[in-house]
């Protein structure tokens, strides 16, 4: 890349550079300076870079999810291909529009209730410690507790039984790895064919659950209804699919990115340590610093004046979460680590709609975590250098050895 590199050299280094992964914040910093908003010529796409642009565009009623065969070129891959476009059938919530997405998630949002979240605390501690335990204060943080503990969480909240979590986690993953912009065709092909598999085996446990209700979310969903109106079957499947697989890897990069943050800003960690009430705050800063969703994507339905610009219908827009949430705009000294800052803005769960219906859930794994870390270790070290996952969509870390003493 040149000294001087354009707003198009800058995306297409943060999209496709692995190298970027550990540390895009300066490639952002350097876009939202240079084209806060701008149309790439590599993919027809809108990059926004800028919170306040972010959050309205993300919470404009003229963008959503292409749905149609019109609207594929929306989705063109960074090689050229374009994208298949997506079965209306079975799509889940995320990419629903009005008036179906506000049916849906409604019917949703009956059964996965803040209720159910917090019932789960006294469980996610003692997961948390039985997993500590394990790793006995040192070994990959990833492999110990960040990844098993969100995975667990989520296979109890929804009711999937422990026997069959370890079969699932790889075919999750597979699954994920299809939101990638870089996602070659053969990934996404293993992507739907781990979803068949998946879905599949979610018709038995729906049928299971059906005969004899637990107290778990599936349970919930199937009794879930407003007056005479369900989830259909095929609703059922696309939106359990989805919360599974939502629960995993984005919370697994969290808890990795805290215990990152925290070793690399130790004053911060001690603030914490001296007042544990900060533990909130702690965790909605390490959201806004370092977030485990750094991109977030719209369809547009109609042409949008912004900024001087028409973003025109039919195009796609790329919002940069990470960028948007170290915008100096809206908040000082963006680049620094400080917990419990006053009126924090984070675009970290989305915004609008589709605001993540798990961020509940995720917060309180990460204070929980948090607070065990804290209770338990005095001195936190990381003993080797970061392994890094190769996707910027879902960004975070694969293995990260600690020493917990
Ligand atoms: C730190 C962890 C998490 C992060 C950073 C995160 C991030 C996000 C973001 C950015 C969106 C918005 C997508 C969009 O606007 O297109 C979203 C949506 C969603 N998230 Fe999360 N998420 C996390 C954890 C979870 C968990 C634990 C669950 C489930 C238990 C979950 C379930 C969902 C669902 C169902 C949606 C779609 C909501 C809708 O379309 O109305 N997420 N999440």
């Amino acid at each position: 890349m040149s000294d001087t590199p354009t707003p198009d050299e800058l995306i297409l280094e943060i999209l496709t550079d692995p190298a970027v992964i550990p540390d895009p914040h300066p490639l952002y910093r350097r876009l939202r300076e240079l084209a806060p908003l701008f149309k790439t010529e590599l993919t027809q796409t809108w990059i926004v870079s800028g919170f306040e642009n972010s959050r309205s565009l993300l919470r404009d009623p003229r963008c959503g999810s292409p749905m149609d065969d019109d609207a594929v070129a929306s989705r063109i891959a960074l090689d050229g291909s374009a994208r298949r476009p997506r079965d209306p059938e079975s799509q889940p919530m995320l990419f629903m529009n009005p008036p179906d997405h506000t049916r849906v998630r409604g019917l949703v949002s009956r059964a996965f209730t803040p209720r159910r979240v917090e019932q789960l605390r006294p469980e996610i501690a003692e997961m948390t410690d039985r997993l500590l335990d394990s790793l006995g204060g040192e070994g990959d943080f990833v492999d110990g507790l960040a990844f098993p503990l969100p995975a667990n969480v989520i296979s109890a909240l929804v009711g999937v039984p422990e026997g069959d979590r370890d079969w699932l986690r790889p075919l999750i993953a597979d699954l994920s790895a299809s939101i990638e912009p870089t996602a070659t065709q053969e990934a996404l092909d293993v992507a739907e064919a781990a979803m068949a598999e998946v879905r599949a085996y979610l018709v038995d446990l729906i049928a299971t659950r059906r005969a004899d209700p637990r107290d778990d979310l599936l349970s919930g969903l199937i009794e879930a209804s407003d007056g005479e109106d369900r989830l259909s079957e095929n609703e059922m499947l696309s939106n359990v699919l989805l919360i599974y697989a939502a629960g995993f890897e984005t919370t697994t990069h969290l808890l990795g990115n805290m215990v990152r943050t925290f070793v690399a800003n130790p004053a911060q960690l001690q603030r914490v340590r001296n007042d544990p009430s900060l533990i909130p705050a702690a965790v909605e800063e390490v959201l806004r610093y370092d977030p485990p969703v750094q991109i977030d994507g719209r369809f547009v339905f109609d042409d949008i004046d912004i900024d001087g610009v028409t973003i025109e219908k039919g195009s796609s827009l790329v919002t940069l979460l990470a960028g948007a949430n170290r915008d100096p705009a809206v908040c000082d000294d963006p680049e620094s680590f400080v917990v419990g800052r006053a009126d924090s803005q984070i675009l970290s769960f989305g915004s609008g709609i589709h605001f993540c219906l798990g961020a509940a859930l995720a917060r309180l794994e990460a204070q929980v975590v948090l607070e065990r870390l804290i209770d338990r270790y005095e001195c936190w070290e990381i003993t080797a250098e970061p392994i890094w996952r190769p996707r910027i969509t879902i960004r975070g870390v694969e293995r990260l050895d600690v020493r917990f003493t």
